[in-house]
Parts: C-alpha cells; sequence; structure tokens
C-alpha cells in the first residue's frame, strides 16, 4: 500500500542513495576482501577477479563520499553502520595479516562526514543518479562472480578457506543492495511496515547466519564464545519462524520488533567484543575470523538495528 504522506521529495533519493552507498559499498568491498583471502594459490585469477572489485568499490565509497559530504542522514552517521570505533584497527589488522592492502583514509573520512543539514545541492541528483547505475552494474557482475565461485566450490573443482554458506551469504547481501537500489531508482516507495517486513526477512536470516558463521570459525576450545553463538544463533531462529507466522497482527507485530531490537542489540554486543577481543589477540579462532570480518558482520547488526528503530518514521524504513 503505497503512503502518500512518505513519498520524498528530491533530497530524500539523493539522500538515501548515498546513506545506502557509504554503507552497502564498503560491506562489497569487505566481501571482496574476504574472498581474496579465502582463495588457495592456485587460484590467483579468483583472487585477482576478488581485488579489482575491491578497487571498483572503492571507487564508489570514495564517490559517495564526496557527494555525500553534508548530505548523509545524520541517523546513518550515528547508528555506527558506517564505520564503528574499530573498522580502522580492524583493517589495519586485517592489512598486516593478509598483505591485502586496505586504504584507510577512505574509512577516516567516512568516519569524519557531516550530516545533512538541509543543504543539499540542487544539482546533485543526476550525479547521484549517475552513481547508482554505476553501482548497480558491478554489484550485479560482483553477484555473479559469488554464485560462479560458489558453484565452483559445490562442484568441487575448487576448495577456498570459506564455508559454501558463506558464498551464499554474501550473494544474498549484494542481491539486497541490489533490491533496495532498484526501489530507490525507481522511486518505488512502499508502506514503511510492507518494508519494514522485507528487512526483516532478510536481516533476521543474516544475523542468524552471522551467529552460525562465527561459531564455527572459533577454535572449540572457546566454548564460551561457541555457546553464546550458539545461543544467538537459536535467538534469530525463533524471531524468524513467529515471523512467517500467520496473520500476525500488529500488536504482536510491535511486540516482535522490540524482541528483535533487543536480540539485534545482544548480538552487536557480541560482535563487538569478540572484534575487540581478536584485535587483542585474545581469541582462538581460523584464519578467516578477522577483527574486520567481526566488524562487518557489527556494522550489518548497526545497519538492521537503526531500521528496527526507526522504522515507524519513513519510507525505505530509514526516516
Ligand atoms: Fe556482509
Ligand atoms: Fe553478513
Amino acid at each position: 500500500m503505497l503512503d502518500t504522506a512518505n513519498v520524498p521529495m528530491i533530497g530524500d533519493f539523493v539522500r538515501e542513495s548515498l546513506d545506502l552507498h557509504l554503507f552497502f559499498a564498503r560491506i562489497m568491498k569487505e566481501h571482496a576482501i574476504f574472498m581474496q583471502t579465502g582463495f588457495l594459490p592456485k587460484d590467483l585469477t579468483y583472487a585477482q577477479q576478488a581485488e579489482q572489485f575491491r578497487c571498483q568499490y572503492d571507487e564508489i565509497i570514495k564517490e559517495a563520499i564526496m557527494l555525500g559530504d553534508c548530505t548523509a542522514s545524520m541517523d546513518v552517521l550515528k547508528s555506527g553502520e558506517l564505520v564503528t570505533d574499530k573498522t580502522l584497527r580492524a583493517e589495519q589488522k586485517t592489512e598486516m595479516l593478509t598483505g591485502i592492502p586496505i586504504d584507510v583514509t577512505i574509512t577516516m573520512e567516512e568516519a569524519n562526514l557531516k550530516p545533512d543539514l538541509g543543504t543539499i545541492p540542487p544539482g546533485i541528483e543526476p550525479q547521484v543518479n549517475l552513481l547508482n547505475q554505476k553501482a548497480m552494474a558491478l554489484t550485479t557482475d560482483f553477484a555473479g562472480f559469488k554464485e560462479h565461485v560458489l558453484e565452483q566450490v559445490n562442484q568441487c573443482c575448487i576448495t577456498t578457506n570459506l564455508f559454501p554458506m558463506q558464498y551464499q551469504h554474501l550473494y544474498k547481501e549484494a542481491e539486497f543492495y541490489l533490491k533496495v537500489l532498484t526501489w530507490i531508482q525507481n522511486h518505488q516507495f512502499v508502506d514503511a511496515r510492507v518494508n519494514l517486513l522485507e528487512q526483516k526477512l532478510f536481516w533476521d536470516e543474516i544475523m542468524r547466519e552471522h551467529a552460525g558463521i562465527i561459531r564455527h570459525l572459533l577454535d572449540p576450545s572457546e566454548k564460551e564464545l561457541c555457546f553464546k553463538a550458539k545461543e544467538l544463533a537459536l535467538r534469530f531462529e525463533k524471531l524468524e519462524k513467529k515471523l512467517k507466522g500467520e496473520g500476525l497482527p500488529a500488536s504482536s507485530f510491535e511486540k516482535l520488533v522490540r524482541e528483535n531490537i533487543a536480540a539485534s542489540i545482544s548480538i552487536a554486543d557480541y560482535k563487538s567484543s569478540s572484534t575487540e577481543l581478536l584485535l587483542e589477540c585474545q581469541i582462538k579462532a581460523l584464519s578467516m575470523l578477522s577483527p574486520l570480518l567481526t566488524d562487518h558482520t557489527l556494522r550489518e547488526a548497526y545497519y538492521y538495528l537503526r531500521i528496527l528503530q526507526t522504522w515507524k518514521i519513513g519510507y525505505l524504513g530509514n526516516g
């Protein structure tokens, strides 16, 4: 159902687009880093392809930062979904451990973005429109690459240090980025509650998978962290089942959102403390459980939390 009260003006198209790239282009760039570190030496071509995607997403982020200074939403800048207080250190540690160069100036610039104070430049829309098209083309290619690697892994043609489920997870996130971009490009503004349902269906599953992936990358001796991850996975699984229950009345839906906020805060706390412990070398784990991976999943939790906490306000759940 279209809620005309929430139909945005041009400023919202610009703001929503840039907010989205500032979050999701960084997420995609990091997926490229995770994939690149996961390939074995014989699959150098795949590692090089992943590197190319990383560099191309750097360009998208730089452009979004350039256009997004003084246009980004205050909610987004405050949420922690773009950069946390650990992102810079996680990047430096990951670069040291993997040898993959990570441009930290982009992170510093993103952390210093200033919010929109109602001064969005009037001629900016065509540039944002072009950036959206560029990001859509790149993300379509990247989703295809993820899908191809997953097929190769499933057919036992290659072996990598990522679980097949992780490729599936990375693929789903690329598809979701494309989906939201398509909504924005088509000015397809939907009722906030309908949009929240889609967001919830997607992110509950993603949060459950994060807990499962982290648990399996931990050393088995890390019993407490493994146990906590299992608990969190079960919590999100229950929330997914509740949402899929038939005929959920509005009052129950609001209660479910409150439960979701509590669960998302718990998983964010878990990811945040795990990142600190990994940065301090206090966790035994497989190499793929880097502080950049846990910080990455933390930002995804913050993104989801912001959507949950602001869903009543406006279109696309972003306010
Ligand atoms: Fe991700
Ligand atoms: Fe994720």
